[in-house]
């Protein structure tokens, strides 16, 4: 099969012919129909992430994916060949005590795809503890829509929602308005909240934020931002701050955004160079919650892929551009420059002119 290839942290990414993944005996091997380039891939290419450092190279990236079963293993009982299928990129283990606490999203024996073994950069994916993790698509969700259930969409539904505890009529002001930064807008929106803000870098990404439910926009780049933000949230801050870039800066900002009494949840992963100097006196004195939130557990999965099949959440309105492998690979690449704007989306996986 081909797969996009990195054989040293930050090298180049090439498509090669790769042999197809092994299956294991609880698992599906999943033609790969759309998968989303996320920015935890860029962090394992550049070596950041442990998982892929003790895996080791060679290694295929892609965590957020969609396909078809194409061979099932022999204890598998929930699924067969033809079935449309995504999963969240935790893949739980079921018998560790996060497991039997229902805390699957630091279960402490979770393989993920693209970065415990080889990813969804490829035209297969094998996906192991199928009956646990896997999850059938709704025929009304395409498959662009369910990838991006796999990370983003998923990741920012538990981040503003589930550790966020957001409420109707609240505020929440979110750091970064890249992949996940705009799926927590579209959350926020969803759930009610009076004032939401987004705050980045780029004019681009704060035109769309406007477009997909923010109410106001704030650019990090002018010195008073942490006031304005304020401001804007009734004068001493956000109700939830949500740190969802993970750079030293967005977490910084994040808690001094916060509202005395306040929640600010760290989504966003400020690994590799990032080391940010969190204000923690202000966290004593205002008591400020700092929450951490990670991923998406499977079994809340089909209430979020009804939400979408009833249309109303749509993740697909975050794809903004669908690619080719090799084109995706150059775009994780390029995020080293930057981000690109919402969601791109690799659904062309075996170019003959490749
Ligand atoms: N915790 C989890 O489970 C989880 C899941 C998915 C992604 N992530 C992490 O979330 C982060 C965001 O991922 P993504 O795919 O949305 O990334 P992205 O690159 O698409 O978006 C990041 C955004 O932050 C903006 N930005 C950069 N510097 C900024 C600053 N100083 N102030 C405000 N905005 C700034 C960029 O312009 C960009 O729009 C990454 O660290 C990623 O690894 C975590
Ligand atoms: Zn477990
Ligand atoms: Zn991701």
């Amino acid at each position: 099969m081909q797969a996009a290839v990195y054989r040293e942290f930050g090298g180049p990414i090439r498509i090669e012919q790769v042999p197809v993944p092994q299956l294991s005996p609880d698992g599906v091997l999943v033609q790969v129909m759309a998968t989303g380039v996320c920015r935890s891939d860029w962090h394992g290419w550049k070596g950041h992430d442990d998982d892929v450092k003790q895996h080791g190279l060679p290694f295929v990236p892609g965590h957020e994916l969609s396909g078809i079963v194409v061979q099932v293993g022999r204890s598998v009982k929930q699924f067969s060949v033809g079935d449309r299928v995504t999963a969240p990129f935790i893949l739980s283990c079921g018998n560790c005590r996060y497991c039997h606490r229902n805390r699957t999203t630091v279960c402490s024996d979770q393989q993920q795809p693209g970065f415990t073994y080889w990813g969804s950069f490829a035209e297969y994916v094998a996906i192991p503890r199928a009956d646990r993790n896997v999850k059938r698509i709704p025929d009304s969700v395409s498959f662009v829509q369910a990838a991006s259930l796999g990370c983003r969409f998923t990741t920012a539904y538990r981040a503003v929602k589930q550790q966020g505890r957001l409420q109707q009529g609240e505020s929440i002001a979110i750091f970064g308005a890249g992949g996940v930064g705009l799926s927590c807008v579209m959350m926020a929106a969803s759930i009610g909240a009076n004032i939401i803000v987004a705050i980045d870098l780029s004019n681009d990404a704060l035109d769309l934020a406007m477009k997909l439910g923010a109410t106001h926009v704030v650019q990090a780049s002018v010195k008073d931002c942490c006031q304005q933000v304020q401001l804007l949230c009734g004068g001493d801050g956000a109700d939830l701050c949500v740190d969802a870039a993970g750079f030293a800066e967005t977490c910084e900002n994040a808690v001094l955004c916060t509202r005395p009494a306040g929640r600010m949840v760290q989504v966003g992963l400020p690994i590799g160079d990032h080391r940010p100097q969190v204000p923690m006196g202000r966290v004593a004195g205002k008591e400020i919650e700092i929450i951490g939130s990670h991923g998406f557990a499977a079994d809340d999965l089909p209430e979020l892929l009804d939400m979408v099949a009833s249309s109303s959440l749509d993740p697909a309105k975050l794809v903004r551009r669908e690619v080719s492998l090799r084109e995706g690979a150059i775009e994780l690449e390029s995020m080293d420059k930057g981000s690109p704007i919402g969601i791109t989306m690799i659904v062309r996986f075996n170019d003959s002119k490749l």
